[in-house]
């Protein structure tokens, strides 16, 4: 044998015998790595097709989708900028960022949307959070209080929608994606010392947990109140594919909401139902091998059904949580659905190649099916929860060294 062919014999068998862990530890750390340089590059291209006061939402009909600053989406923007600095340290994103939640500010008295956790936490929250900048955390301070005001004590639950002309079948709807929202009054009470925040969050998570769900902890997308007796008046869907239906989002929203309700509290019957739901979700016999959902879990057309590529980025990140909350078999469970969904969503069908996709960072989500809206298009909050799971894998990356 010669020298070379001796080289070529050796070096491989080197390669996957000694250094294997480190292998493929750095392949993990690398492809982090590489999406949040994608992210970078994506956002930088987004911005330059932005209007400066608008927020981008989707990308449908080759168009950029920009709404305004009370659209429930627009948080997530300035939240996915944010991230991308935490992890990239680029300062073009933070003053974009910065920009952009300038724009967004107004909203923290806005009374007529549930979504203010959405559009303020995930955006002033995380600018607090990353900067230490007091006035973003007066900004959160002030909002909580604008959601708290649309709490009913009767119901003992926060208004969802208003009645008007599209909403005028419920007297009172709750949708189950309102639990993420309560994450900005969990803060809040704690950071302010004011617990009426807290109960607020805390009677809601209760009635949810109690009207929301089935015995096999899938849930009903709206649920609504009587008015007047704060009776359960019916339980519906909006976005789903059917009243009974497991809408593939809402059990990301209600994994998610329960998780996070367990970190504040501590209380046992949170985590409870937070293992309950990802128990429906990792056995449901209707998800695909690579862990990305079909928008509902029961479309009738599975298995050609659209994917929903938001779902899984929510799920990825409340699995990546969870874990930390429960035994070490269960913990593994949750982590190797988290890696799954997010390698699946880091490769070529999912993630935009550079300066596609109007500069969104991932492909193929679906916003609202029956209404045939957003169907396989980019959400920017598929982003926001695909790098905020990106970001938990990599603290839990340096915590292991
Ligand atoms: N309504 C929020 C969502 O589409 O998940």
């Amino acid at each position: 044998m010669n020298k070379l062919r001796l080289a070529c014999f050796i070096v491989p068998i080197f390669m996957l015998c000694g250094c294997h862990k480190n292998v493929k530890d750095i392949q993990n750390s690398s492809s982090i790595d590489s999406v949040f340089e994608r992210a970078n590059t994506q956002y930088k291209y987004l911005a330059d097709l932005l209007p400066n006061d608008r927020f981008p939402r989707s990308f449908e009909g080759n168009k950029l989708i920009a709404s305004k600053s009370n659209d429930w989406c627009s948080g997530f923007y300035p939240g996915c900028l944010l991230y991308t600095f935490e992890y990239t340290k680029d300062s073009v994103l933070l003053i974009d960022a910065e920009k952009s939640l300038k724009v967004l500010e107004p909203e923290k008295t806005n009374k007529a949307t549930h979504d203010l956790g959405f559009m303020m936490f995930c955006s002033f929250g995380n600018a607090y959070k990353i900067t230490g900048n007091e006035a973003y955390k007066n900004v959160v301070k002030e909002s909580a209080y604008s959601l708290a005001s649309r709490f009913d004590s009767v119901v003992g639950c926060i208004r969802s929608w208003d009645f008007s002309g599209w909403n005028n079948k419920w007297q009172y709807p709750v949708i189950i994606d309102n639990m993420m929202n309560l994450e900005m009054l969990m803060w809040a009470g704690k950071e302010f010392a004011d617990s009426t925040l807290t109960k607020i969050a805390i009677s809601h998570a209760d009635k949810t947990m109690q009207n929301h769900f089935r015995d096999d902890y899938s849930s009903y997308h709206v649920v609504s109140y009587d008015t007047i007796t704060g009776a359960v008046e019916k339980k519906t869907t909006f976005q789903g594919y059917a009243d009974e239906s497991a809408w593939a989002r809402g059990q990301g929203w209600g994994l998610y909401g329960f998780t996070m309700m367990y970190r504040f509290t501590k209380d046992q019957k949170y985590l409870n139902h937070a293992k309950g739901i990802a128990n429906y979700i990792l056995n449901n016999p209707n998800m695909p091998k690579d862990m990305i959902p079909y928008w509902d879990f029961n479309a009738l057309d599975v298995p050609t059904a659209k994917r929903d590529a938001s779902a899984a980025a929510v799920m990825a990140s409340a699995f990546l949580e969870l874990k930390d909350y429960v035994s070490k078999e269960d913990a593994l469970r949750y982590t190797e659905a988290a890696k799954k969904m997010l390698s699946s969503l880091s490769g070529p069908e999912y993630l935009a190649e550079k300066e596609t996709n109007s500069g969104f960072l991932l492909k193929h989500s679906v916003g609202h099916f029956p209404k045939n809206s957003e169907i396989d298009t980019p959400l920017i909050y598929a982003d926001y929860y695909f790098l905020e799971a990106l970001l938990k894998l990599k603290k839990d990356e340096a915590k292991s060294y």
